[in-house]
C-alpha cells in the first residue's frame, strides 16, 4: 500500500495543479448475465490496488481537505452473496488509501465540486465511453455556471502524459514482482517441454500452461497463449487448437503468466520428439544467435531500432549463409528481403500490460533506453507452407525466442533467464 500511495503522491506532484480522473475498466458481457473474466484498469490498479469494477480514482491537489478520493460500490449483502464481497466506502479509506469515498451512483452529482474553478483536467479521453458521459455532461454543467462564479476546467490533458512515463520505469517492487512472473513462466515452458510428445493435442499443452500458472499463484494467462506445431507455428498469433503434434515438427509456445498485475511474455521453440532435425536446427540456430546478439545491444543509451536492427543482420546473414536468400548483406537488408522470414519488430515495452504503455518515440527519435525500462527482446524466422522461392524442406519451419530484458546502467538483466534455448539444453529438457 505505501508504493501506491507512494505512486500517487509522484502523480500528483509531476501534474502540477489540476484533477485527475482514472475510471475503472468497463465491465464486458459475454452474454445475458454472464460477464467475460474482470481484469482491472492499469492504470488504475497502479494507483490503488482496487480491483473491483465500477470505481473511480480522482486525485487532487486543489481541494481544501481531500487529494485522494475514491467512488466505488458501497457494501450491499444481496449483492456481495453473489458477486463477493466489496470493499465498500469503508474500505476504500482504511485500505486503499482514499481522504474520501462516495457511492460511485453519487460520481456525477459530485464531479462537478471537484471540477468547479479548476483549470486543468487530467484524463484521458476517448478510452472509456460510460466514463466520458459523466465527464462531458460535468464540464457543459460547469460551463453553464460561470455566472455564479464558477468555471470549468479549461485544459484537458491527457492523463498517460505522466503516469506512462511514470509506468514505463519500473521501480524496484515492480521488477521483483516480474522476475517472480517469469520464474512461474519458466516453470510452465518446462513443463510444457516433457509433456509435448507426438500424439498430444495443442490445446492439451495450453490448459497445461495455465495449470503451471495458476498452481503458482499467477491469476491468469498475460494474453491468450500461442501454442502453434508445425505450420501453425509459422502464424504469429496462432491460438491452441486441435491439432495433433507430430513427430519431426517443431512446436512454438509463446506464453506467459501475469502475476500481481504484472506480464511475462516468453516464447521457446522445439522440437516434438526432442531432437531437431538439420533444417530445424539451422533455422533456430540464427534466430538464436540474433537474439543473443539483440540482447547483448539492451543497455542504457540504446533504441529499440539498434537492438531490431542487430537480428535483421543476424537473421539476413544466417539465411544467406544458408542459401534461403541471395545476394550481398547490406543491400538485402537495405531492400527488406528479410521481410518474408522476419516480418515483426524486435521490441515491445512489458509491463502491466503486455504491449506496455510508453512512448516508443520522443520528439520524432527513438527515445533512448533507460535503467528501470523492460523490454521483449523476440526475434524469429517463418518460412510459410507456401514459400515458392525457397527448397522445400524448410518450408512450414517457424521459430521464435522471447525472453523479458531489464535495461540497466550496464549489460541487460534477462527477467525471464533460466529458461532453456541453447539447443542442447532444450534438448534435454525435452528428454
Ligand atoms: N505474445 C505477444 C507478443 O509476443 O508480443
Ligand atoms: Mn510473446
Ligand atoms: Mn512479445
Amino acid at each position: 500500500m505505501s508504493e501506491f500511495a507512494a505512486r500517487r503522491e509522484q502523480l500528483l506532484q509531476a501534474m502540477g495543479e489540476g484533477v485527475a480522473l482514472f475510471p475503472s475498466a468497463p465491465v464486458a458481457l459475454r452474454n445475458h448475465d454472464v460477464g467475460h473474466p474482470y481484469r482491472q484498469d492499469s492504470d488504475l490498479y497502479y494507483l490503488t490496488g482496487l480491483d473491483e469494477p465500477e470505481s473511480l480514482l480522482l486525485l487532487t491537489n486543489q481541494h481544501e481537505e481531500h487529494r485522494v478520493v475514491l467512488f466505488v460500490r458501497p457494501k450491499k449483502r444481496e449483492r456481495e452473496i453473489w458477486d463477493g464481497p466489496r470493499a465498500g466506502l469503508e474500505g476504500a479509506v482504511a485500505d486503499f488509501g482514499a481522504d474520501v469515498a462516495f457511492p460511485i451512483e453519487e460520481l456525477a452529482e459530485k464531479l462537478p465540486d471537484y471540477l468547479g474553478n479548476v483549470e486543468r483536467l487530467h484524463y484521458r479521453l476517448a478510452q472509456n465511453r460510460e466514463a466520458d458521459a459523466i465527464v462531458f455532461d460535468c464540464l457543459n454543467h460547469l460551463r453553464r455556471g460561470g455566472r455564479r462564479g464558477v468555471n470549468a476546467p479549461e485544459t484537458v490533458i491527457d492523463s498517460a502524459m505522466h503516469l506512462h512515463e511514470m509506468r514505463l520505469r519500473k521501480s524496484a517492487d515492480e521488477i521483483a514482482t516480474m522476475r517472480k512472473a517469469a520464474a512461474i513462466t519458466r516453470e510452465a515452458h518446462l513443463r510444457a517441454m516433457q509433456l509435448a510428445r507426438p500424439g498430444i493435442h495443442e490445446y492439451e499443452i495450453d490448459a497445461e500452461l495455465l495449470h503451471v500458472f495458476r498452481k503458482h499463484g499467477s491469476e491468469r494467462a498475460a494474453y491468450e497463449s500461442i501454442v502453434g506445431s508445425g505450420p501453425n507455428a509459422t502464424i504469429l498469433h496462432y491460438r491452441a487448437g486441435n491439432r495433433v503434434l507430430d513427430d519431426g515438427e517443431l512446436l512454438l509456445i509463446d506464453a506467459g503468466c501475469e502475476y500481481d498485475y504484472y506480464a511475462s511474455d516468453v516464447t521457446r521453440t522445439f522440437p516434438v520428439n526432442g531432437t531437431f532435425s538439420a533444417e530445424q536446427r539451422a533455422i533456430y540456430a540464427i534466430v538464436l544467435r540474433a537474439q543473443k546478439a539483440s540482447i547483448d545491444a539492451v543497455t542504457t543509451g540504446a533504441t529499440l531500432d539498434e537492438i531490431h536492427q542487430r537480428a535483421v543482420r543476424s537473421i539476413t546473414e544466417g539465411l544467406v549463409d544458408l542459401g534461403l536468400l541471395d545476394g550481398e548483406c547490406d543491400t538485402l537488408i537495405e531492400e527488406k528481403k528479410y521481410e518474408p522470414f522476419y516480418m515483426h519488430r524486435t521490441s515491445h515495452w512489458l509491463g502491466m500490460d503486455v504491449h506496455d504503455v510508453g512512448h516508443y518515440f520522443v520528439a520524432g527519435e527513438q527515445r533512448p533506453l533507460e535503467p528501470g525500462f523492460v523490454l521483449t527482446v523476440e526475434p524469429g524466422i517463418y518460412i510459410a507452407t507456401d514459400a515458392e522461392s525457397v527448397d522445400e524442406r524448410w518450408r512450414g519451419i517457424g521459430v521464435r525466442i522471447e525472453d523479458d530484458v531489464l535495461v540497466t546502467a550496464g549489460a541487460a538483466d534477462v527477467l525471464s533467464e533460466g529458461i532453456p534455448k541453447e539447443i542442447d539444453e532444450v534438448e534435454a529438457a525435452c528428454a
